[in-house]
C-alpha cells in the first residue's frame, strides 16, 4: 500500500488540487517510488488521506487512467500500469510545460530501452552477405593500413570515382575533383556554412527539418528563415515571397525524401526553386541524406542534376551519406561542390581534419568491390520498399479518421498530418506510458511544428512496428 509523506498539496495555488495530486503520483512513477503492478488506495482511502473530496481524487486517478500511467484491475483495484517502460528513470521528475522541455524528454528518450521506436531515422538492417564482405574488409584495412601515404584533403582517389559512377546513375555528372569525403554530411554542413556563411546572411529552411543543419546556420550567425512546406514540396509562393522581401543567401534543402516528413518535391517544385534561385542569386544546399534510397523505377532527380541541365549559373552544393545505407558509426558521407569553389574548400578541410578518416574510405572501397555495392543496395530498396508498405498498411488499420499520410517514394519514414487541435505535449506523454516513442513535429520544427508525428519503417520490426501503430491509436482516439 501507498505510504503518502511526500505529497505536498497547495491549497491556495491556481493549480486544481485533482492535478497537484496526479502530478504528485506521476512524479513518483518517474522516480521508481511506484512500481509497475503496485497497489494504489482506493479513491475513499486516497480521499482521506489527503483531506480532499472523493470527487477530487477521483478526477487524479482520471488524469492517470487517460494517460495511461495507472489502471483498474479485477481484485486489486488501481494499480500502477504494467506497460510501462523500463526507462523512465531517466526523466526528471518535472512535468513537461513548455516546448523546450518537451523538447529534452524527446531526446532524453531517444536511446531509452523497452520503448517500440516508432521515429527517428531509420538505419538499413543488416544484410549479412554485406556483413561478411565489410568483415573481410577491415581485417585487410587493418594490415594495409599503416603502409598507406598521408591523405589527400578530399579522400581516396579510386572511391571518389565509385562515387562518381553512383551519383552518374542519377543524372549527376561530377568531375572526382568536386567530390569530397566527410566525416558524415554534418561535417559538410558545418564546412560549408563556415566558408560560406557570413554572420546576417538570410538563410531559407523548410519549416521542418533536421535541426542540427538550422542550428550550425545560426551558430555562423545567420538568420534562419523558415519556408511552409505543401503536399507538394516547400511552398514556392512563400520562398518567393521571402525572396522579394530580402536577399537570401541559401536555402537548405532536402527535395528528395525529406527529413522528418518523407515528402519528395515535384518536379513542378524542384524547377520553380531553381527558378527563384536563378532569378534572385541564392545558392541551394541541396541535403539528400537518403540519397540511393529510392522506391521509383526511376531515381527521382535530384536539383543538382536538373540545375546542370538549365540552370548551369546557380550553384547547387550537395550532399548525401553512407550512415543510411551503411552505418552512422561509419561517419563517411560526400560533398559534391561547384568547381570555382573546390579549392576554398580543399584548404578549409585540410585545415579541419587533414582528411577524412582513412580506415573508414579504404573498408568502404574494398567492401564496395567485394560486396558487389550496386547489388547491395539494390536489395536494400527492396527490404525498404516492403517495409514501407508494410507501416502504410498498418497506419490504415490504426490512424483513426482525421489524422492523414502519403505513401513516401524514398527514405526510411512518413509522416502522419494531425488535425490542427493536436496536442503535441500529451500526445508524447501518452505514448510514452503505453511504452511508445514517437516524436511529434514540435522535434523538427525550425519554430512553429506542424500539427502530427513521424513514423519510420525499416529497423523496426514490422509486427512491433504495427504494435506501436496500434497504441498510437488508441492514443489519438483520446485526444
Ligand atoms: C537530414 C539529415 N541530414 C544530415 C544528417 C547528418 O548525418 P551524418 O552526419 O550521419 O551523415 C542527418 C542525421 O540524422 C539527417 O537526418
Amino acid at each position: 500500500m501507498l505510504s503518502i509523506p511526500y505529497f505536498q498539496l497547495h491549497r491556495r495555488s491556481s493549480v486544481p488540487l485533482a492535478e497537484q495530486i496526479a502530478e504528485q503520483l506521476l512524479r513518483a512513477i518517474r522516480t521508481r517510488r511506484l512500481t509497475a503492478g503496485q497497489s494504489l488506495p482506493s479513491v475513499r482511502e486516497l480521499a482521506a488521506s489527503l483531506s480532499v473530496s472523493m470527487e477530487t481524487a477521483q478526477k487524479a486517478y482520471r488524469i492517470l487512467k487517460d494517460d495511461g500511467w495507472i489502471e483498474s484491475r479485477p481484485r486489486h483495484g488501481t494499480v500502477v500500469s504494467h506497460a510501462l517502460p523500463n526507462s523512465l528513470v531517466m526523466l526528471s521528475p518535472k512535468r513537461v510545460e513548455t516546448r523546450g522541455s518537451l523538447m529534452e524528454q524527446v531526446r532524453a528518450y531517444r536511446h531509452a530501452s523497452g520503448l517500440i521506436p516508432v521515429s527517428g531515422v531509420s538505419f538499413p538492417p543488416a544484410d549479412t552477405a554485406f556483413m561478411r564482405a565489410w568483415k573481410q574488409s577491415m581485417a585487410d584495412v587493418f594490415a594495409c593500413t599503416f603502409v598507406r601515404e598521408e591523405g589527400e584533403p578530399f579522400g581516396i582517389i579510386e572511391l571518389r570515382e565509385r562515387i562518381q559512377g553512383l551519383v552518374a546513375g542519377r543524372g549527376m555528372w561530377a568531375d572526382t575533383e568536386a567530390i569530397c569525403m566527410v566525416n558524415g554530411t554534418q561535417q559538410a554542413l558545418w564546412l560549408l556554412a563556415d566558408q560560406f556563411i557570413k554572420p546576417g546572411d538570410v538563410i531559407g529552411v523548410p519549416e521542418m527539418c533536421y535541426l542540427p543543419a538550422r542550428d550550425v546556420f545560426r551558430d555562423r550567425g545567420a538568420r534562419v528563415v523558415p519556408i511552409p512546406l505543401g503536399r507538394e514540396g516547400i511552398d514556392v509562393t512563400r520562398l518567393e515571397d521571402v525572396c522579394r522581401r530580402e536577399k537570401l543567401s541559401m536555402l537548405y534543402a532536402m527535395p528528395n525524401a525529406h527529413f522528418p516528413t518523407g515528402l519528395s518535391w515535384s518536379q513542378t517544385v524542384k524547377q520553380k526553386v531553381l527558378a527563384l534561385a536563378s532569378a534572385y542569386g541564392f545558392s541551394i544546399l541541396e541535403d539528400e541524406y537518403f540519397g540511393e534510397l529510392y522506391f521509383t523505377p526511376l531515381p527521382p532527380p535530384t536539383l543538382y542534376s536538373l540545375a546542370q541541365e538549365e540552370y548551369a549559373k546557380v550553384d547547387v552544393f550537395y550532399i548525401s551519406s553512407f550512415s543510411t545505407m551503411i552505418h552512422p558509426n561509419l561517419r563517411l558521407g560526400y560533398m559534391i561542390a561547384p568547381e570555382k569553389y573546390v579549392s576554398r574548400i580543399r584548404q578549409a578541410k585540410y585545415l579541419l581534419d587533414g582528411t577524412t578518416s582513412v580506415m573508414a574510405q579504404q573498408a568502404l572501397l574494398l567492401a564496395w568491390e567485394r560486396a558487389d555495392f550496386t547489388g547491395y543496395v539494390e536489395r536494400l530498396r527492396t527490404t525498404l520498399r516492403q517495409a514501407r508498405d508494410g507501416a502504410i498498411a498498418s497506419m490504415h488499420r490504426w490512424m483513426p479518421d482525421g489524422y492523414q499520410f502519403e505513401v513516401p517514394m524514398m527514405g526510411t519514414c512518413t509522416w502522419v498530418y494531425a488535425p490542427p487541435e493536436f496536442d503535441s505535449l500529451r500526445f508524447f506523454e501518452r505514448c510514452l506510458a503505453r511504452g511508445v516513442y514517437v516524436r511529434p513535429g514540435d522535434a523538427f520544427a525550425v519554430e512553429d511544428p506542424m500539427p502530427g508525428f513521424q513514423v519510420k519503417f525499416g529497423a523496426v520490426e514490422p509486427r512491433m512496428l504495427e504494435e506501436g501503430l496500434r497504441r498510437i491509436g488508441e492514443v489519438l482516439a483520446l485526444q
